[in-house]
């Protein structure tokens, strides 16, 4: 239906693919023992291997066919080990060693013919599939004594590529899959009881909406099925459109269950290890520990009053529709309302308001909608409508939608804050800047997710301050395909960043290290506000072995060999 997300054009499958012959061996075992790691985890240690590599083996087997039909689809990407859903991160991009399709068209031939051929890239040599925290304790104890660096890699959806490095050791985190709801659950060694659910650190978001379906509760989750509900999203901030009033996923979270480096178990909550408790709420994934299961806070069923408007893109359109949301955004945050929007379409979402109150609200969106409507042209849909849970919004608008992937993509992002929407003139430039930064870098998406009315009390967290006072968090990406030269994958990640420097420019130091620019300046401030200096000392305490590391994370040490599969940044393009 209505795809905010969605970049790619599908294209028709062509037909003919040539058979290639890989050039490179893969995962030539390092001079350690991988058997003894392998029987500490019970078996559970396997070669790692690109996704797309039964293709340059036979295109015609049938799991390149398999793989061939499932190339942009995230599900397949986010279950399977060795696929990334932003593909530049399977790739070694400053060695051009890739094992990639054609997205556009993974039927291509081009693609696994020479010179192309199929190498590891940045995926893992040898990867454990986690089922218990031992698994963890003892991947930590082969990286301290053979240096081979650890990664974490969850549903591979990291915008960043922290969740892959080449010549590591992979902890796969995809199959704990558990799921418990406890009305009244208590934090160990607390006293205050709510209704939990405990994840396993595996689950994705449209497991969990589907098991609060079924228990009659709220969850507060993002926007897209597959990304994970307790690993990088929840540690790194988490937002989705009930965050307004309902808060961010680290304000939700009441405990972790966390292997730290030095390969205990310890349980991070309100009441012990607070320190540790307060870094995984925001401090990000990868950088203190590996979570195995967390438990987030249950809320009663919601009812929810959906304001949709949606038209093919045109600019005038476009305009007008960036003008109601910025005019209207501060009385529509207070009033509750959250959601997502693009050039051509926005979904608002409201919890505590009923249908006549909401009507009364969205009163200036809906009449943009029928006056678009009246002048004609191509069609305008405007859809006003309740829905009697978080899950049954979702499964009508955003379930059915799997975001389309399979692309390499440079993303980059800002957090707007109230300031911006007080006075006419501040309207106005951040209208031209919406407008500017979606016609350098078409597809900016307007997330209405920051927790700016959230009037809950759950103590510290880590992300940045500037999400309270935050009303609009935006994204804006530059895609590439499998056979971009170094010099425009290099041009991409310049573009974004050029293409959200419209926005920098008017605003203060401030965006989601979940979804930044790879190459954020001054990144400690920008994702982590005055918390940075604490989230460092509590690095230092849980890991003084570095043994964990990712890019523009915590503590993190550039020079490590695990970083050279980055491009060094280049700044050449300054406008777009
Ligand atoms: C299509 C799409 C939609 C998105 N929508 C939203 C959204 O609505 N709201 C939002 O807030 N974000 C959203 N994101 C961003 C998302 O939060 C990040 O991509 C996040 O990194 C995903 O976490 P993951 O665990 O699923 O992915 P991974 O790529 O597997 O991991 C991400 C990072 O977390 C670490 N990590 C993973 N699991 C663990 C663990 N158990 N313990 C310790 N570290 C761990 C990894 O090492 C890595 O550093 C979206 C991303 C995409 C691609
Ligand atoms: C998963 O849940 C089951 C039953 O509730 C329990 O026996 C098992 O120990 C749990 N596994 C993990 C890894 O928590
Ligand atoms: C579901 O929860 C809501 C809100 O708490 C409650 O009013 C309703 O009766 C519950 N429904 C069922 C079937 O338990
Ligand atoms: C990549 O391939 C497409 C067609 O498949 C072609 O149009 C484009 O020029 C190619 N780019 C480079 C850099 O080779
Ligand atoms: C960055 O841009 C400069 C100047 O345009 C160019 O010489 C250099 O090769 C580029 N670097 C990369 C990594 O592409």
């Amino acid at each position: 239906m209505i795809s905010p997300r969605a970049f790619a054009l599908f294209a028709v499958f062509g037909a003919g693919v040539a058979r290639a012959t890989l050039q490179r061996p893969f995962a030539s075992p390092l001079d350690v023992s991988w058997d003894e790691l392998r029987e500490k985890v019970d078996g559970r240690l396997y070669a790692g291997s690109p996704w797309a590599k039964p293709c340059f083996d036979d295109p015609e087997s049938d799991a390149c066919r398999e793989i061939r039909l499932n190339y942009r689809d995230e599900a397949s990407r986010a279950s399977s080990s060795g696929a990334y859903i932003n593909t530049q991160w399977e790739t070694c991009q400053s060695t051009r060693e890739q094992c990639l399709l054609d997205y556009t068209n993974p039927r291509d031939k081009s693609a696994i013919s020479s010179p192309y051929s199929c190498s590891l890239g940045s995926v893992s040599d040898y990867y454990i599939d986690v089922r218990e925290p031992k698994d963890v304790t003892a991947a930590f104890e082969f990286s301290k004594r053979t240096h081979i660096p650890v990664i974490v890699k969850n549903s591979g959806h990291d915008y960043k590529g922290r969740s892959s490095a080449p010549r590591s050791l992979g902890l796969w985190t995809r199959n704990l899959k558990n799921m418990t709801y406890n009305p009244k659950f208590v934090p160990k060694g607390c006293d205050k009881a709510s209704a939990g659910v405990t994840l396993g650190a595996g689950v994705a978001w449209g497991e969990a909406y589907e098991f609060a379906e079924e228990n009659n509760i709220t969850v507060v989750g993002g926007s897209d099925k597959t990304v994970g509900a307790v690993g990088g999203w929840l540690q790194g901030g988490g937002h989705g459109a009930l965050s307004n009033t309902m808060g961010m996923g680290v304000d939700r979270v009441l405990e972790f269950e966390v292997v730290t480096p030095d390969g205990q178990l310890r349980t991070a909550n309100a009441c012990q290890n607070e320190d540790l408790f307060f870094a995984l709420r925001g401090g990000g994934g990868g950088t203190f520990g590996v979570v195995t299961s967390a438990t987030i806070l249950a809320s009663p069923q919601v009812t929810l009053q959906t304001i949709i408007v949606a038209f093919p893109r045109n600019d005038k359109r476009a305009r007008q529709l960036f003008t109601v949301m910025v005019d209207n955004g501060l009385a529509w945050a207070a009033a509750g309302w959250g959601g997502l929007a693009n050039a051509q379409a926005a979904i608002y979402v409201n919890p505590v308001l009923n249908k006549e109150e909401a009507a009364e609200s969205m009163k200036p969106l809906i009449e943009l909608g029928e006056r678009l409507k009246r002048e004609g042209g191509e069609p305008v849909q405007v859809v006003v409508r309740e829905f009697g849970s978080w899950g049954g919004f979702f499964h009508a608008f955003a379930g059915e939608y799997v975001a389309a992937v399979g692309a390499s993509l440079a993303l980059s992002s800002r957090l707007i804050p109230k300031d911006n929407f007080v006075q006419a003139e501040d309207r106005k430039a951040l209208v031209d800047a919406f407008v500017a930064a979606d016609s350098s870098t078409p597809g900016l998406i307007v997330l209405i997710s920051p927790p700016t009315s959230y009037k809950g009390d759950t103590g510290r967290t880590s992300v940045t301050e500037a999400w309270r006072n935050s009303i609009y968090h935006i994204t804006v990406i530059s895609p590439w395909n499998w056979n971009a030269t170094t010099v425009e994958k290099s041009e991409h990640y310049a573009r974004a960043s050029a293409s959200i420097d419209h926005l920098r420019r008017l605003t203060p130091d401030a965006a989601y290290v979940n979804e930044a620019d790879v190459y954020e300046a001054n990144h400690e401030i920008a994702f982590w506000g005055s918390n940075y200096p604490e989230l460092l000392k509590i690095k230092q305490k849980y890991d003084p072995d570095h043994l964990l590391d990712c890019w523009q994370c915590v503590g993190w040490k550039p020079e490590s060999k695990r970083f050279a599969c980055y491009l060094p940044q280049n700044v050449s393009i300054t406008s777009v």
